[in-house]
C-alpha cells in the first residue's frame, strides 16, 4: 500500500470536512443519539469552519492519500498552551483520524511522523494531545510514539461527559 501525505490547501477543504465528519461518526458515533451527533458535527465540522481553520498560520492539516483516495487526516496546532501543562508554547496534535476500512495499515504512523517533523521544523519541544480514556487503541498508538500521560480533563458533548488523558511527547 503506497501512502502519500499532503498538506491541506483550501481546495482540499470540502474533502477534509467530509472525512472529518465520517471518521468521527465511525469512531464515536455509537456513543451519541442521532441528534447529539448531528449537532456536534454541524458545530464542529462545517466547510466554512474548516476553511477558516486551514487559513490560520497556527494550524497545519495533513491528508493521507492511498491509491488517490483521501483516507485519513491530522491537525497540528503549533501554539496551543494548556493551563494544566507547565510548558511554554507547546504544540497540540488536535486530530488524527483514519477511515475505519483503512485502520491498521500504517497510515496513522505516516501521519504521526509528518506531524513530528512539522513540529520539530517549527522548533517545538513539546507536543500534547487529549485522548478519551476508553480509547485504548489510540492510547496504545500514542504510547508507541513516545507520548505519556501527564494529566486528565473532562469535557461534555450533548448529554455525555467524557474523561480524557492529556498525553505529552517531549522532543529532544
Ligand atoms: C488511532 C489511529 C489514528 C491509528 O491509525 P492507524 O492507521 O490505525 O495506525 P497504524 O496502522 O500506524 O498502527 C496501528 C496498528 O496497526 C498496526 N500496523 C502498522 N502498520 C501496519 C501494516 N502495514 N499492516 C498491518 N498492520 C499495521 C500497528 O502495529 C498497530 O497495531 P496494534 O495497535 O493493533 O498493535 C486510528 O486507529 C484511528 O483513526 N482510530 C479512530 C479514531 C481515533 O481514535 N482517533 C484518535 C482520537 S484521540
Amino acid at each position: 500500500m503506497s501512502i502519500q501525505i499532503k498538506q491541506v490547501e483550501q481546495h482540499d477543504v470540502i474533502i477534509l470536512t467530509l472525512l472529518a465528519r465520517i471518521t468521527f461518526t465511525e469512531a464515536f458515533g455509537y456513543l451519541f443519539t442521532p441528534e447529539e451527533l448531528k449537532d456536534y458535527l454541524d458545530k464542529t465540522f462545517t466547510v466554512a469552519k474548516l476553511r477558516e481553520s486551514v487559513a490560520k498560520s497556527n494550524n497545519r492539516f495533513f491528508l493521507a492519500i492511498v491509491d488517490e483516495l483521501p483516507v485519513a487526516y491530522a491537525k497540528l496546532k503549533l501554539h496551543s498552551p494548556y493551563e494544566s501543562l507547565p510548558y511554554h508554547s507547546p504544540a497540540q496534535l488536535q486530530k488524527i483520524y483514519v477511515l475505519k476500512e483503512f485502520i491498521g495499515n500504517g497510515i496513522g504512523e505516516k501521519l504521526q511522523e509528518t506531524v513530528f517533523r512539522e513540529a520539530e521544523k517549527n522548533n517545538k519541544s513539546i507536543l500534547w494531545l487529549a485522548v478519551w480514556e476508553e480509547n485504548h487503541k489510540a492510547r496504545k498508538f500514542y504510547t508507541r510514539y513516545g507520548y505519556h500521560k501527564e494529566s486528565t480533563y473532562g469535557y461534555g458533548i450533548g448529554e455525555k461527559y467524557f474523561t480524557y488523558d492529556i498525553m505529552v511527547k517531549h522532543f529532544q
